[in-house]
């Protein structure tokens, strides 16, 4: 499905080094921190139904379904062969998720099909337009009242990460994150409350928990 669009990037860019995306993540990434912190962000009810968007390999996922075994998990990822690594880790984990094939931008599911949706390094690998594109699909299959969970680069904070962000300014995909726009563009897409709620920083950036709400049935 990917090669239909050509600025579609893989996990690490490269579908050649997609084998080391697990190890980058978990040395690089702080990646069980940030993804705990996450989970404990999105407050999953049991038999809520879960989207993660972009899953990749997996990780995310299945720390939500072992986190709330209740739960209606699905993940979905552009790449077959990110989700391929997903559904061997889910099987040697005992793991019942739901992993499909789709883009960010064009959902494969009907309005309301998910009281939360989460997200973990994938908006910054999406053109301005597709963002927008993907934050509008997102909106539409969220319930009302329902909220989006973001995990992704943002505007930087300090001399560290200003030094960082002159490097990821220069891409179009990340250079929205790293200017800022992030709030802006859910705003732009129709969720009511946006938030950056927290940050932290690796090795690569400011990382921020971003939150979107979709506005209740009857409210402006
Ligand atoms: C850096 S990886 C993050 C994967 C995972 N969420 C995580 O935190 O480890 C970015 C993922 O976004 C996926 N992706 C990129 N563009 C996409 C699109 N337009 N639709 C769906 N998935 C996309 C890639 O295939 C890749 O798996």
């Amino acid at each position: 499905m990917e090669n239909k669009h050509s600025h579609y990037i893989p996990a690490l860019r490269f579908h050649w080094l997609t084998p080391f995306y697990d190890s980058l993540l978990k040395w690089g990434m702080r990646e069980e921190f940030v993804k705990s912190r996450l989970i404990e962000r999105a407050h999953i009810q049991p038999r809520q139904r879960v989207l993660d968007l972009g899953c990749g390999t997996g990780t995310l996922v299945i720390m939500i379904k072992q986190s709330s075994p209740e739960a209606h998990v699905t993940g979905l990822d552009g790449d077959e062969e990110v989700l391929s690594i997903a559904r061997t880790k889910a099987k040697q984990a005992n793991i019942n998720i739901q992993l499909d094939h789709g883009l960010a931008y064009e959902l494969p599911y009907p309005d309301d099909s998910f009281d939360v949706v989460v997200s973990s390094f994938v908006i910054h690998h999406l053109t301005s337009e597709d963002k927008l594109r993907a934050f509008k699909e997102v909106r539409r299959v969220l319930r009302a009242d329902g909220w989006f969970h973001i995990l992704d680069f943002g505007r930087p904070v300090d001399f560290l990460t200003r030094t960082q962000a002159l490097v990821f300014r220069m891409f179009e995909q990340t250079a929205d994150n790293f200017n800022g726009r992030i709030p802006f563009m859910l705003k732009e897409a129709g969720f009511d409350s946006v938030a950056e709620a927290k940050r932290v920083t690796n090795i690569f950036g400011p990382i921020w928990f971003y939150e979107a709400h979709k506005q209740k049935e009857g409210s402006l």
